[in-house]
């Protein structure tokens, strides 16, 4: 029950500051963020790419309220697509991209712009083009060092947009990722649309709080939903990205691959960055593409707060942190 709790804490200012300031919340943060700023997040690329483990980067922030934010978003990609370049190391690192970070939210007729953000002839953009806009730019350069980018799945008012935003993108790069969510009903039919050939495509089980009218709401629902997905994506064309820590699920999409006779490269696993760690160094070993979801920077508290609510003994140990302190 708890978790529906700090779901709906994530969303709140009031907790945002509790949360931001209280004594041991940076102790219980730095599990889930691997730093702050792209210096203090590159030894831990180099770390993990050391390891056998790719990577995906995302820089956090979802709740702007200004064109100029979702430009300084954007810009915060380019210059961590820059240091990947320098880095040698584009080739196992792609980009996870929140398009609320990018504008998707912001009304039409207030949004002003900057730079590459404009429409044609200098028309005023907001919400879906200006996010479109500013998302264009980090996909061409990730192109351009041999990567890609996936657009990360939100709250389920936002899919449509992103859905069309990801197909527009994969006009010119079709290799852009997109992610579904097993909880919401709709994701059988989108799994099967989106698994063609070329797609890129993350399931995961789903961190919102959906109602119960566009989304399962018990646990085993949810795990069977993901599994009638996963068993579309393996037997689509596609390239199946499973995003999960569940054992019983890995083992699954284990099995779906094998049936569907997909070799442990015709798709990949993902976890988050802090969570079960030695499985993902386990599966690597395996040979598999393991793929780290890795977040980093300031604006972290809607990431964090997701995690909480993943697994409410986090809570306990955030709690007793702050208590200690
Ligand atoms: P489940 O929650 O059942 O966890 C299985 C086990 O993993 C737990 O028993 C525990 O051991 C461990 N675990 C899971 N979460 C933990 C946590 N927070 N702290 C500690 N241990 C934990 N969601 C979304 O809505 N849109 C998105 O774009 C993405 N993107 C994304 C990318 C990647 C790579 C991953 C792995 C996940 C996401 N998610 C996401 C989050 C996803 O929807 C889901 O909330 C989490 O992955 C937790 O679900 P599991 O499948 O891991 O199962």
């Amino acid at each position: 029950m708890l978790g529906p709790v700090i779901l709906a804490a994530s969303r709140s200012d009031k907790m945002r500051r509790f949360v931001s300031a209280a004594p041991g919340t940076k102790q219980v943060v730095d599990r889930f963020i691997a730093g702050e700023t792209v210096d203090q997040v590159v030894t831990v690329i180099e770390d993990a790419a050391g390891r056998g483990l790719e990577l995906t980067l995302d820089v956090v922030g979802e709740d702007i309220t200004t064109p100029e934010q979702a430009a300084a978003a954007r810009d915060a990609y380019l210059e961590l697509i820059d240091r990947l370049k320098d880095l040698g190391l584009g080739t196992r690192a792609e980009m996870s991209v929140k398009l609320s970070m990018f504008g998707q939210a912001l009304p039409s007729p207030t949004a002003t712009l900057d730079g590459a953000a404009s429409g044609p002839a200098g028309t005023l953009l907001g919400g879906h083009d200006l996010a479109l806009a500013n998302v264009r730019p980090v996909v061409e350069a990730a192109a351009a060092i041999g990567t890609t980018v996936t657009l990360d799945a939100e709250d389920h008012t936002t899919l449509d947009s992103m859905f069309a935003i990801h197909e527009e993108l994969r006009k010119d790069h079709p290799e852009t990722g997109c992610v579904i969510q097993a909880y919401l009903f709709r994701t059988e039919e989108d799994a099967r649309r989106l698994a063609a050939a070329g797609s890129r495509v993350r399931i995961v089980k789903g961190a919102y709080k959906e109602p119960a009218s566009v989304a399962y709401q018990d646990k085993a629902e949810i795990d069977k939903a993901y599994v009638r997905i996963l068993r579309i994506l393996m037997e689509g064309e596609g390239y199946p990205m499973i995003g999960s820590h569940d054992p019983r699920l890995i083992a699954i999409a284990q099995e779906l691959g094998r049936k569907a006779g997909r070799k442990p490269d015709d798709y990949e696993f993902q976890m988050l960055y802090g969570i079960r760690t030695d499985e993902q160094t386990r599966l690597a070993a395996e040979g598999h593409r393991m793929r780290v979801y890795t977040a980093y920077g300031t604006d972290w508290y809607g990431y964090f707060m997701r995690r909480l609510a993943e697994k409410p003994a986090n809570l306990l140990f955030f709690g007793r942190s702050i208590l200690t302190k």
